[in-house]
């Protein structure tokens, strides 16, 4: 049977393009496959956070992940951080990964661009990615587009860390979701991905926006000088990641809606889109704000994902130690 594992950071609202490249398809899966999923604090941590804001940002990722859908009685949901196992197998494999290895990933090169000091963590950050997904020798992990690099590397980690101590962990694959949402689009450049660290809010619309901010920002999300509406992603990026996104909520195809919605122009199409998104994310967003008073019934769901964990993560670290050579008991 497969094995799934996947991770979301916990540094802001979650967007469309959290939700429909990966959110959506872990709950798609979770009916039929055993799913691990966790809110990667240590990973928020490679880039300055403010601390009050970060821990309210934890239980605002748990609260929204139960929103979405996730189900603690079909999956197991956890806070990275409190299952130490994580950065135990991070240095493990940290001795095993090269320094060239790292420095071509362009994540990294990306974030450390802006940077005059680059922090140690991010650049070491997709090694503590591998050891997420091979802590649980994870057969698959379903992610967005913008993670493909960290899963090949990954992948070498698991290879190299089977020959040169024995087959240890399978080779973890990248499920991608299939319909042309494993890339939404930025909604001020189409030519980039939607992104929580943008600085300008009005790239991404997250499920917490109320209607009014989502009107404007659909509104004014960049598209091009043809009024008619296509679906052409190479040729109108913008226009077609509209279609993307109303298609992937409504569960229309691109083709149905581009028959449904002739006639229009793209100023009336981005109205039909707006009142899309805001049918699709207001009832979420009320549950989220629901959970999130009740700040200790989501402390307990992570407690238990811990415990579940802890007692999957503790059995690998016990043979990788044996393997290393660092597990001294007979
Ligand atoms: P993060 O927190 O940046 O994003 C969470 C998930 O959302 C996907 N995603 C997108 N998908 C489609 N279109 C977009 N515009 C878009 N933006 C983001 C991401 O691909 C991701 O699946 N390094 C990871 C977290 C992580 C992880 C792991 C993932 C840590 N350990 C182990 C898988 C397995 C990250 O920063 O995701």
């Amino acid at each position: 049977p497969r094995k799934l594992f996947s991770g979301i950071q916990p540094t802001g609202d979650v967007h469309l393009g959290n939700y429909l490249g990966a959110v959506k398809q872990w709950v798609d899966l979770q009916d039929n496959e055993h799913l691990i999923l966790s809110v990667v604090d240590l990973h928020a941590l490679t880039l300055p956070q403010d601390p009050k804001e970060l821990s309210e940002n934890i239980l605002k990722m748990t609260a929204t992940l139960l929103a979405c859908g996730i189900d603690i009685s079909k999956s197991i949901l956890f806070q990275q951080s409190q299952v130490y196992q994580h950065t135990e197998l991070a240095w493990n494999l940290s001795c095993i990964c090269t320094m060239a290895r790292l420095s071509h990933l362009p994540q990294f090169k990306e974030k450390s661009a802006a940077l005059k000091d680059v922090p140690l963590g991010l650049y070491i950050y997709p090694v503590l990615q591998a050891a997420d997904i091979l802590l649980y020798k994870a057969t698959h992990v379903p992610v967005g587009d913008d993670q493909l690099q960290h899963l090949e590397l990954s992948q070498d980690l698991a290879r190299m860390f089977n020959r040169r101590y024995g087959t240890t962990f399978p080779l973890p694959h990248a499920l991608v979701s299939g319909e042309g949402t494993a890339k939404i689009k930025s909604l001020r450049n189409p030519l980039k991905k939607m992104s929580k660290s943008d600085p300008d809010a009005k790239n991404r619309i997250c499920l917490t926006d109320t209607p009014d901010e989502i009107v404007k920002k659909i509104r004014k999300s960049v598209t091009d000088f043809t009024s008619k509406i296509t679906f052409e992603p190479e040729e109108r990026p913008g226009v077609s990641n509209l279609v993307m996104i109303h298609s992937s909520l409504s569960g229309k195809t691109t083709e149905d809606i581009v028959k449904e919605v002739e006639g229009l122009d793209t100023l009336q199409y981005k109205s039909l889109v707006a009142d899309c998104i805001i049918a699709f994310t207001s009832p979420i967003s009320q549950r989220i704000k629901e959970l999130m008073e009740d700040p200790d019934y989501l402390r307990n769901i992570l407690a238990v994902g811990t415990e579940k964990a802890t007692e999957i993560a503790a059995g690998t670290m016990e043979e990788v130690k044996s393997k290393l050579g660092i597990r001294l008991l007979s």
